[in-house]
């Protein structure tokens, strides 16, 4: 039971017991249902999904896979906004051992799985990307408008624009597109975000994993794609397309790693990656109009040891001419985030000809900064992170909510202030406060707002509240959101059900008053997944939630399948039928008989 007596939470309900199983589970009064499977036909001429069947032409007409980053935004003129919108869902990356029957082989306890052919790469490509979608909620439930104008796949083979600095420079010319302006696709999109102007922004995040084969010797690439682990083996997508053989397009790794807006309004539109925005493995482009107009986006590198990022645009945004604001992020200032022991944090511009980044250090201009955003970070000196995932500023307070998931390679000589804790294994949330509660400022304070990891162990250090119950701690924080009530929600990836039992999740989290720092489990995924979204409708009668790669428990949990497409049915979340494998899916949630969720 939770104290609610005392407790002075902002959040209202009945916790979750923590735990693991086959099930998704939510608060008890509401209802969690599954909205958008992987595979759902999107389109009137869509194939039904056929997982013995799969075939990219019908991939690429259908909800893709591992759903992650879900944002809405309501459909303009709608008679409530709250009921009707568009949804926009990033396909981060494909499970093949998941999808595809029969490609795992299990020998004398050791796992293989058989090599990718063309033709599954070709279903994986289409399955990556992100999914626009028109709902509406008929009755109380949320159901995909069909045959809507608006319904959309971006995918590995849609039509992108570099726009930016970066856009038409020689870095990123390829024979496919000398013009260098061109990309196709669009790859490994973690999180994400709305603008103020009613689009999508969404980030390119784990891209090394696409590439293969060797730069020729001596490139100049050479240690910009070091720096970014590019290649790396997994996909290996060389193997089926000249353009990922980085000794046949040495270029091609350079128009990836960017954040990629969208306007799902128009369905023509070419959506852009906006290369202001630096390149590196972007999670999310969390944004909010600062006091003064201008638009800052907050931008986490998902890698352990790097940085914090916050750019600024030079203009200001227009709230009466959505058209004025559709290229406000080409142009503008990135900072990268320097925080001292003494609780200030400097935002240092990333600007050539500034301070080091200059031709002696190898910059002859503005886009060469932003193609090795990393290294130009290093030279200003920025604080190293451990793995900044989701940062979420808080438009009312000035505040901002960074989510730093853990870094079990920082050793105990590479503490500092902000990462304050060795072998760091349940992460935690640092809050900014910017200065003057303006987010365009270029310093702020900042503290720690929680020390995530299991509280009841001493050794762990965790700082939840004690009004926290053995249900609501958590490590692993990820994803996080703001509702409309200024209240924060984090969704976790990696707690390690194996060894806890306990599945990730959705907690809600206090960050205000005596409560401050107090945690509650409102949603849990079921065994394997790990939590992604959340979004919530602008009113928060809903809940939007992304449970990504269900079943994925790893090998060597026979009691929960074993790491493969056709085992016994509690894999497979959420059909359990014995011809469908377990589905990454959005999850609506709402509370029975309407009304704002965790009030
Ligand atoms: Fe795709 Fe940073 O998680
Ligand atoms: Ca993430
Ligand atoms: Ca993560
Ligand atoms: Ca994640």
């Amino acid at each position: 039971a939770t104290k609610t007596e005392t407790s002075q939470s902002a959040f209202h309900f009945t916790e979750v017991e923590a735990g693991v199983d086959a099930h998704h589970h939510v608060a008890e009064g509401y209802d969690a249902d599954v909205l958008l499977r992987w595979g759902d036909a999107l389109f009137p001429d869509s194939p039904s999904f056929d997982p013995a069947r799969q075939a990219p032409e019908a991939q690429a007409r259908q909800f893709g896979y591992n759903n992650d980053f879900v944002g809405y935004l309501p459909m303009p003129g709608a008679a409530d906004p709250s009921s009707h919108g568009v949804l926009f869902v990033n396909h981060e990356y494909t499970n093949p051992h998941l999808m595809f029957p029969g490609i795992v082989e299990i020998k004398d306890g050791k796992l293989s799985m058989h090599a990718a052919t063309p033709e599954r790469f070709r279903i994986e490509a289409m399955a990556h990307g992100a999914t626009i979608a028109e709902i509406r909620k008929v009755d109380g439930k949320w159901a995909l408008i069909k045959d809507s104008s608006l319904n959309r796949r971006v995918t590995v083979a849609t039509e992108i624009h570099l726009s930016g600095p970066v856009s038409g420079t020689d870095r990123v010319k390829t024979n496919a597109d000398p013009s260098g302006r061109k990309v196709l696709g669009t790859l490994n999109n973690c999180s994400g975000a709305m603008t103020p102007w009613g689009t999508f922004v969404s980030g390119e995040e784990n891209i090394h994993g696409y590439f293969s084969g060797a730069l020729p010797e001596g490139h100049r690439e050479t240690a910009n794609y070091q720096r970014l682990s590019i290649p790396l083996a997994p996909y290996a997508w060389g193997r089926f397309e000249d353009r990922f053989d980085l000794s046949k397009e040495p270029n091609e790794a350079n128009r990836f790693g960017w954040v990629v807006e969208v306007d799902p309004f128009d369905p023509q539109s070419v959506p852009k990656k906006r290369t202001a925005l630096g390149r590196f493995k972007h999670e999310g482009a969390d944004n909010v109009v600062a006091k003064d107009g201008r638009v800052a986006v907050y931008l986490g590198d998902d890698e352990r040891f790097d940085y914090v990022y916050k750019f600024v645009t030079a203009s200001r945004f227009d709230p009466t001419n959505r058209a004025a604001n559709m290229d406000l992020l080409d142009t503008g200032t990135l900072h990268v985030a320097k925080f001292s022991a003494d609780g200030t944090v400097l935002w240092l511009p990333l600007v050539f000809g500034q301070g080091p980044l200059t031709e002696a250090n190898g910059f002859s201009n503005q886009a060469d900064v932003l193609i090795e955003t990393r290294r130009a970070a290093d030279l200003v000196g920025a604080t190293k992170m451990d793995r900044p995932e989701d940062i979420t500023p808080h438009a009312a307070t000035g505040r901002v909510y960074i989510m730093l998931t853990n870094n079990t390679k920082r050793k105990p000589d590479e503490v500092d202030a902000a990462n304050p804790r060795a072998e760091n294994a349940f992460g935690h949330i640092i809050e900014i406060i910017e200065e003057s509660g303006n987010h365009a400022a270029t310093r702020g304070r900042w503290e720690i707002l929680l020390k995530c990891g299991d509280p009841s162990v001493a050794a762990v250090g965790a700082t939840f509240s004690t009004e926290t119950s053995k249900n609501g701690w958590f490590g692993m924080p990820d994803n996080a959101v703001i509702d409309s009530a200024g209240r924060l929600w984090v969704a976790t990836d990696g707690n390690d059900a194996k060894a806890t039992g306990r599945a990730d999740g959705l907690w809600a989290v206090d960050t205000d008053g005596p409560s401050r720092a107090t945690s509650k489990l409102f949603f849990r995924v079921p065994h394997g997944a790990e939590m992604c979204g959340p979004c919530f409708t602008p009113d928060d009668t809903t809940a939007f939630v992304a449970v990504q790669h269900p079943a994925d428990d790893g090998p060597d949990w026979p009691e929960f399948g074993r790491y493969s497409y056709y085992e016994d049915l509690s894999t497979r979340w959420p059909d359990f039928k014995p011809d469908m494998p377990a589905r990454p899916s959005v999850v609506a949630i709402t509370r029975k008989g309407g009304g704002k969720i965790g009030t």
